[in-house]
């Protein structure tokens, strides 16, 4: 079979890292080959190097038999290479279609009307068969589920020979992952080749005919699909054997120490939970389905309408997170670029910021002992891949941001944390690290919440869980009923 890329000792160093470690890559034309390694493993560097948008100290990108040792972004997408980015890259005040067609030369008078152009965006999105998913609508509007939408559309607009998806699926739900994959398999029968880059591993057996592993930079194995299992790629990528092990805690307690009653707005309609000392409470439902919402209510990022917040058994005023961190509720959100990290600052000055004033005396001096010290047990126990402490998060890979955001809120002692999403797009490894994290935390009496949209970890680390269907209650589980059934039953309102 023919390659549509190969790649030839490919280097590329930062200061204090290297990223890439002479790897070696073949890619079939018209195959699904996914890439999988741990989290700052160099999936993101390779692919910005086949997009042109890095240059690499050296080593060769072959593509469709001519070999280049640098490309650029223009020649990269000349040469019919979409790449699909970690992080979105629309732009949120413009319409679908004027991101699906931006950059292209317009002035062709290929759209020079609006009316056109937004025919020409509908027809490609009436392919994913999703519904409400208008060509004229502003990207800011739209779920993340439907962004990524987008982005697809953008490269399919653009007829690119090999689509790169550097983990497309983090953002969705099982449902939106089957409309990808069925995608996915559209593409393939056009004979479009598909880059896959993901750490939900079960997804590969159902999308992926081949799978490379990567590990520090450096090509580790690249198998059939059907040959390898998810233990052995596991293996693979983490150099030794790992076992998924959610615990169990005995941790819950009656002691309720965080209440809403018909608490509503956002969206949400009004309802009541509780949440008990030392208790692991999921929400679980569809994107959508009003849990981030909901915790956004409690945590004051969202103006409530109405209800009440009792902690401790008294009446809370939460009007900002401000109010809620120092009532001692914590959240790690969901989106991490906008909410969680401080791009710009680094590590260590991100995790203690919330616990400025601990760490300091009363002149308002921090301690920078302690503050070494933190940030340190922190970047281990959650085996952020850093250089160093004074690393910028901005030159952090994906998962390692993501990894940050969590460590600034364990480092800070709440009562309360609120968890949405905190293992998307972290490798297996560190998400049993943050099982471990959250099972300890549960055993010193915090009161977790916990948002997910993996429902095989929400069945294993949650005590109870609470359903959402489209901004309403939709039911409520004790452990010893959990069933997958049960769950999707009530998350699809039925
Ligand atoms: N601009 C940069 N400056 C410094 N280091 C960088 C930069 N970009 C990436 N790195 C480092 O290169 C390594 C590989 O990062 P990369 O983003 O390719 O990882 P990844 O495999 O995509 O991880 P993830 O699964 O978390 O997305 C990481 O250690 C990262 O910190
Ligand atoms: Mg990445």
């Amino acid at each position: 079979m023919e390659n549509i890329l190969e790649i030839h000792d490919l280097v590329k160093t930062y200061p204090g890292v290297t990223a890439l470690d002479k790897f070696s890559l073949e890619v079939r034309r018209g195959e699904c080959h996914a890439l999988v390694g741990e989290n700052g493993a160099g999936k993101s560097t390779l692919i910005k190097s086949i997009a042109g948008a890095i240059t690499p100290d050296s080593g060769t990108i072959v593509f469709e038999g001519k070999e280049y040792s640098e490309l650029t972004p223009a020649l990269s997408k000349e040469l019919g290479i979409g790449v699909i980015y970690q992080e979105f890259n629309l732009c949120p005040p413009l319409s679908v279609a004027e991101n699906i067609y931006l950059g292209e030369h317009l002035t062709k008078g290929l759209f020079q009307n609006e009316k056109l152009m937004n025919k020409k965006a509908q027809e490609i999105l009436d392919q994913f068969k999703v519904e409400n998913l208008k060509a004229s609508a502003l990207v800011r509007t739209l779920p993340t589920a439907y962004q990524q939408l987008v982005e697809i559309a953008k490269t399919i607009a653009k007829s690119a020979k090999l689509v790169i998806m550097d983990e497309p699926t983090a953002p969705l739900t099982d449902r939106e992952v089957q409309v990808l994959f069925r995608i996915i398999k559209e593409l393939k029968e056009k004979g479009i080749t598909i880059i896959y880059i993901s750490h939900r591993l079960d997804e590969l057996y159902e999308v992926a005919d081949r799978v490379t592993v990567m590990r520090d930079g450096c090509y580790i194995t690249t198998q059939e699909t059907k040959d390898v299992t998810k233990d052995q790629l596991i293996a693979y990528m983490v150099g030794r054997e790992l076992k998924k092990n959610f615990g169990r805690r005995n941790t819950e307690t009656s002691e309720i120490l965080l209440e809403t009653r018909d608490l509503g707005g956002n969206g949400v309609k009004p309802f009541s939970l509780q949440l008990h000392k030392g208790e692991v409470l999921g929400l679980g439902g569809l994107v959508g389905a009003g849990r981030t919402e909901y915790a956004q209510l409690i945590f004051g990022a969202a103006r409530k309408e109405c209800g009440e917040i009792y902690i401790n058994g008294e009446k809370a005023d939460i009007r900002s997170p401000r109010d809620a961190v120092k009532a001692g509720i914590g959240m790690v959100p969901e989106d991490r670029k906008l909410n969680g990290a401080l791009l710009r600052m680094n590590i260590r000055e991100n995790i203690v910021l919330p616990i400025l004033k601990r760490i300091s005396n009363r002149a308002g001096f921090v301690n920078s002992r302690q503050e070494r010290d933190i940030t340190n047990e922190e970047i281990q126990a959650l085996r952020i891949k850093t250089p160093s402490a004074e690393q910028k998060v901005n030159n952090l890979s994906g998962g390692n941001q993501q990894k940050v955001v969590l460590a600034k809120w364990l480092a800070n002692d709440c009562r309360v944390l609120i968890l949405d999403e905190p293992t998307r797009g972290i490798d297996v490894a560190a998400k049993q690290e943050i099982y471990n994290l959250i099972n300890e935390l549960a055993s010193k009496g915090c009161g977790i919440i916990m948002i997910s949209s993996d429902m095989e970890e929400l069945i294993g680390i949650t005590d109870r869980m609470l359903i959402l269907y489209e901004g309403k209650l939709t039911g409520q589980l004790e452990r010893a009923e959990y069933t997958q059934e049960k769950i999707l039953t009530y998350a699809s309102g039925e």
